[in-house]
């Protein structure tokens, strides 16, 4: 039987993953890296510092910036994607995650946030369901990344459930390997990409019953 629900945000509850693609292009563009869609697959789940790591990695530029410049260049990236966030609305929340939240608030069903996103307090707001949600995971003070499980389990702590009594959600594979590695029922949400290890795939929210998942 399962307690209660972990989210994912970015892909999950709102499509946030083309403003983070958008902002780091123009930044790689700058740079002389040229990233596309498919490169982007692999910054999914991946903290801010992570994702310029790989971006720079991937334009043989590794060893070009000291510690201070990355931290500019990322904090670059984040003022350009939270510009592209001040226009999110209630109506950019995906098909299906309002109705979900509001029943599994309705059967008291607790729902976390595990995202590695620093924005994800902001976004909810904007989204209006902030108040959805009864922890969010703040991605500072962990020591471990996704795929690491230490968010998931973090999550559940949080809401006073154990892994195993968890049902996760996840667009990304980082994620998913992350859900799994906690020991959660995995929900992979299908955003174009092959997803490998989850328990369902769904396209939208709508394609899930919570009472069904409750029985998992
Ligand atoms: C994840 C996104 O949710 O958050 C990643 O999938 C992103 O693409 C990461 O890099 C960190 O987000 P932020 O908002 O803290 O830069
Ligand atoms: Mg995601």
């Amino acid at each position: 039987m399962k307690k209660g629900f972990v989210f994912d945000l970015d892909g999950v509850i709102t499509d946030t993953a083309k403003f983070h693609y958008l902002a780091w292009k123009d930044l790689a563009d700058e740079l002389g890296i040229s990233i596309d869609l498919k490169f982007n697959e692999q910054l999914k789940g991946i903290s801010r510092m992570d994702s310029l790591e790989r971006i720079l990695a991937y334009g043989n530029q590794a060893d070009k910036y000291t510690e201070a410049e990355k931290e500019e260049l990322a904090t670059k990236k984040n003022t350009h994607y939270v510009e592209l966030l001040q226009d999110l609305t209630p109506d950019d929340l995906l098909p299906g995650v309002k109705a979900f939240l509001d029943e599994a608030n309705e059967k008291n069903i607790p729902c976390a946030i595990a995202s590695a996103s620093k924005n994800a307090p902001f976004i909810l707001e904007k989204l209006a369901v902030r108040e959805a949600f009864a922890a969010i995971v703040d991605p500072a003070t962990l020591t471990k990344g996704k795929p690491d499980p230490e968010i998931f389990i973090r999550a559940a702590e949080a809401i006073n459930i154990t892994p195993a009594e968890a049902v996760g959600f996840e667009d990304a594979q980082a994620g998913l390997d992350g859900i799994k590695a906690a020991g959660m029922y995995a929900v992979g949400v299908y955003s174009g990409e092959e997803l490998h290890g989850a328990d369902v795939i769904v396209h939208e929210l709508t394609d899930l019953s919570i009472d069904e998942l409750l029985q998992k």
